[in-house]
């Protein structure tokens, strides 16, 4: 059987008494959020997923670096959570194997994460109608549709941006102190192990509540991450800021093509 090296089975059993059961607790409770808004609230706006996606929402290196983190997070979290929940050995635990393919997943996970937290640098910061979202809490805790001022990202994305790219960092720099884990005293690692466990369940928890706001809770809106295109009456309810300067520019552009061609 795969024995751990002395080092690391401390951390291991850091993760096995004390980081596995909040990891439990802790996802388990977003999940019975998520079904308890579904059940009581329920989806905004049904008739937006049946209308034409007609408006370019993310380019490709948007939509490529989303789905490269989208993935390799999915593969981080379900090899992490059995490196938290399982002694090796047990359970037909394949030490070597979850451990390369988390180290695989981690490099994609770092380069995706990092491209995707400047690409969407500029959209991010907070404009003057972030306060009017914040109070009615973007109108998902009520049933009425409620749509207040947003830009490219509403307030509530603006902070999943960056509590997700805040937690990414702390998760890339812990990580890859662990996988070097022989250049480091034991002090330092076991702080890297407790951040990088710690960090890993919120951005999990997070991006649980993240994937039922862009999929089922907001119809219309996941298609933007395949094809890139969302319904003009999705953009006009959703980001009504956004779909405004969108059309500026559209009118300036075709205003330009027109005095181009009367001139020529
Ligand atoms: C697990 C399944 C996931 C689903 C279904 C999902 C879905 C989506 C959708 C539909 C959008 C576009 C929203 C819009 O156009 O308004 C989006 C944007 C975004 N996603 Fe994801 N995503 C997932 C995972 C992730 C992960 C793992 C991360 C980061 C580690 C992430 C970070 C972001 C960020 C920063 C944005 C832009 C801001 C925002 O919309 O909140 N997503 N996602």
């Amino acid at each position: 059987m795969f024995t751990l090296p002395p080092l690391i089975a401390k951390l291991n059993n850091l993760y096995l008494e004390f980081i596995g059961p909040i990891i439990i607790l802790g996802t388990l409770g977003v999940l019975l959020a998520v079904i308890i808004h579904y059940l009581l609230i329920g989806p905004h706006g049904k008739e937006l997923s049946k209308l034409e996606p007609e408006i370019i929402r993310l380019n490709f290196l948007e939509r490529l670096t989303h789905f490269v983190r989208m993935v390799s997070t999915v593969i981080l979290a379900v090899t992490g959570i059995s490196f938290a929940l399982f002694r090796p050995g047990s359970l037909g635990f394949d030490y070597p194997v979850i451990y390369n393919t988390h180290l695989i997943f981690a490099i994609l996970f770092t380069v995706s994460s990092l491209i995707s937290i400047v690409i969407w640098l500029k959209d991010n910061f907070f404009t003057k109608y972030y306060w009017q979202w914040l109070k009615v809490l973007g109108g998902y805790l009520t049933r009425k549709e409620i749509h207040p001022p947003a830009g490219k990202f509403n307030a509530g994305q603006k902070i999943f941006y960056w509590l997700s790219s805040i937690l990414s960092i702390i998760i890339i720099i812990s990580g890859v102190m662990l996988a070097y884990y022989d250049k480091f005293i034991l002090g330092s690692l076991i702080w890297a192990a407790v951040l990088h466990g710690i960090c890993a369940i919120l951005l999990t928890a997070t991006i649980i509540g993240h994937a039922y706001l862009g999929s089922v809770a907001n119809p219309g809106t996941l298609g933007s991450i395949f094809h890139g295109k969302v319904a003009r009456e999705w953009a006009k309810k959703h980001h009504p800021q956004w779909y405004e300067k969108l059309m500026q520019k559209d009118k300036q552009k075709n205003e330009k093509k027109l005095r181009l061609i009367t001139e020529n």
